[in-house]
């Protein structure tokens, strides 16, 4: 009986310690990244993928990790935008704000959002993860790419003289 009394102590004490280890590592990641990113991170709107998407690419970063960004059009201007990574905490933060700026915007307009927009938008990044915001953004620029190459492709075919 008492060994087993022992043992819950224990386990409690070891569960008291890894709930102040956790929130002290919550708190130093607000402190580093800012409110924004933190609430960003724990909580990043967009992230999925989008099976009926109108254009889509996947870009690799320097630091070896992936951005792949989805956007449905209606009238030309973005419908939906969604956004998939394996990267880290930062990245998927800047995916998601990649996708959020892009709503609403022309296939021109999304070349207009780039990584610095994309780092003013969420209040900056220690210098170490800026490089996530421009992965985000290449990987809005490639998405927009293909969406007007995959348009181009639909008007050729529907003003192709019919031969049959
Ligand atoms: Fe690789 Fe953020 S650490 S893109």
């Amino acid at each position: 009986m008492g060994a087993i009394l022992e043992d819950n102590r224990m386990n409690e004490a070891f569960d008291a310690f890894l709930q102040e280890l956790q929130r002290h590592i919550l708190e130093e990641t607000k402190r580093d990244f800012g409110e924004k990113v933190f609430e960003r991170w724990q909580n990043p709107f967009y992230m999925g993928v989008m099976r009926d998407a109108d254009g889509h690419a996947k870009v690799k970063g320097i630091c070896g990790d992936s951005m792949e960004i989805f956007l449905k059009f209606d009238n030309n201007r973005v419908l939906s935008a969604s956004f998939q990574t394996d990267g880290c905490g930062p990245t998927v933060v800047c995916g998601s704000y990649a996708a959020e700026m892009a709503f609403g915007k022309t296939p021109d307009e999304l070349f207009e959002i780039t990584g610095e927009s994309i780092l003013a938008e969420l209040g900056g990044l220690p210098k170490a993860h800026e490089h996530c915001a421009f992965l985000a953004a290449a990987s809005l620029h490639a998405t927009a790419d293909d969406y007007m190459v995959k348009q181009a492709g639909k008007r050729r075919t529907e003003t192709a003289p019919d031969r049959t």
